[in-house]
């Protein structure tokens, strides 16, 4: 159950039981109230009677006045009977504006009072009565616990109204709250809380920015780090290249030399190992020119992006014919360098993977812009993933720490035939004010 409704329905229940007991209370209240009215007036008129009686008993015109004074009166009913028991005389009953139902006052009304009174009256013996009547009264306390419990039920619906507005602005904060979470768990730490919902949520507003420019900014210095990384590799790549270059290629180069000269002094027996080790030095040079390749940083980029990718595909073509090769470049990519030498990189090792592991039909290249962005797909109908397959390669993850390098969003999707690697790259002018923000 939702805390909103678990907190209304607490309340209702409190509301509910607090309208029984006080229901209850107020009704008993009224009820010996009622009572007390019924007989407390019966008593009196009663007494005033029997005194006026008492002090004027000549006719029975009197008695009449008597009847008569009672006319009108709420709780009580007088009669008069004469000697033959025949009603002469009789009071009417006050009428109140409301009636009670039936069981209301058959619950009010206190037991019925009634006196008999002999009036010896020289010529004409009669009998007067008198009889409590509850029914006035009971309409009275009707009417009055009728009113009360309307004001209670009011002041209950006004409460709860108001308890279920107050509960709604604050989860409407902690809706926010939660988003805002949700935003943060994503990845994006740009996002921040308004204020608002009241004072009792302040720190939590506070605390919950503190945390997601913290997150930014380590964020930032993990991306810069990892900047770095790949510059300092790139570099110690170069180096390495260079030192390969520099010391191995003259010697290889002396070698061939050497052995050429052994060649042509030698006997043929001579001749012919001389031509051995100069067959193995040309295979070490090419060996070493592959690996020279592979540490430089792209070059095949002078000439753009799209003519190092139509290189790429020449290359594979030529190994692969049976492979058909799509390609959709939109001209004009806003990329810089970085961007296009991270592009080129991504191209290069998902057509290697896809042609090494996915032995595909197809394989599909496309690079768009979209807004800020670059996005840069790679598609293969080959075998895809398979279950148990080796994937401690070094291919996607440096793939990735590239793309991410950039602020960019890099996934593999495995699809029912073959695998798409997905690359989304910031556009040049968009990153360099990122970069500008970061620093
Ligand atoms: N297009 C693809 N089709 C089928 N399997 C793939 C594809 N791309 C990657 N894989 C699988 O994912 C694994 C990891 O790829 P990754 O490029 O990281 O390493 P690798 O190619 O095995 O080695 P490296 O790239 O380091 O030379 C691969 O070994 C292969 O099993
Ligand atoms: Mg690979």
């Amino acid at each position: 159950m939702s805390l909103k409704l678990r907190l209304i329905l607490s309340i209702a229940a409190s509301l509910v039981l607090t309208l029984v007991l006080g229901g209850a209370v107020l009704f008993w209240q009224a009820r010996t109230e009622a009572q007390n009215e019924i007989a407390s007036s019966f008593r009196v008129t009663e007494h005033a009677i029997r005194v006026t009686l008492a002090s004027d008993l000549e006719h029975d015109v009197t008695v009449r006045q008597v009847i008569a004074s009672i006319d009108g009166h709420r709780n009580l009913r007088a009669y008069l009977f004469n000697e033959k028991n025949k009603v002469v005389a009789a009071s009417s009953l006050g009428q109140e504006a409301t009636h009670a139902p039936g069981w209301f006052t058959k619950l009010v009304a206190p037991p019925p009072m009634t006196v008999r009174m002999n009036l010896p009256l020289p010529g004409y013996p009669c009998t007067l009565l008198l009889k409590s009547d509850p029914a006035n009264q009971a309409a009275l306390t009707w009417q009055f616990l009728r009113d009360a419990f309307g004001a209670m039920l009011l002041f209950s619906a006004i409460t709860l109204v108001c308890v279920w507005l107050a509960v709604e602005h604050s989860l409407r904060f902690f809706r926010r709250f939660q988003s805002g979470l949700r935003t943060i768990s994503d990845g994006d730490y740009e996002t921040r809380i308004a204020p608002g919902g009241g004072p009792d949520f302040v720190p939590l507003v506070e605390g919950f920015n503190h945390m997601a420019e913290r997150l930014s900014s380590y964020a930032k210095k993990n991306q810069r780090l990892q900047e770095q990384i790949l510059s300092l590799q790139d570099e110690e790549r170069a180096e390495i290249a260079r030192d390969l270059h520099d010391e191995v290629g003259p010697y290889l180069f002396a070698i061939q030399v050497d052995a050429d000269a052994i060649a042509k002094s030698g006997q043929p027996r001579t001749k012919e190992r001389a031509s051995a080790i100069r067959e193995a030095t040309l295979h070490i040079q090419r060996h070493v020119k592959n690996i020279l390749r592979q540490l430089k940083p792209v070059n095949g980029l002078d000439f753009g992006l799209e003519t190092a990718i139509d290189d790429l595909i020449a290359f594979w073509k030529q190994r692969h014919p049976d492979i058909s090769f799509e390609r959709k470049i939109a001209s004009g990519l806003k990329l810089d360098r970085r961007g296009e030498e991270v592009a080129y990189r991504v191209v290069q090792e998902s057509m290697s993977n896809a042609v090494r592991h996915g032995r595909p039909h197809a394989i599909r290249i496309q690079l768009r812009e979209d807004g800020s962005d670059i996005h840069l797909t790679i598609e293969d109908d080959g075998a895809g993933f398979t279950a148990g397959q080796n994937r401690d390669g070094m291919g996607l993850k440096g793939m990735e720490e590239r793309v991410r390098a950039l602020n960019g969003e890099f996934a593999v999707e495995h699809r029912v035939h073959g695998v798409r690697v997905r690359a989304i790259l910031p556009c040049a002018g968009a990153r360099n004010v990122k970069e500008m923000e970061d620093a």
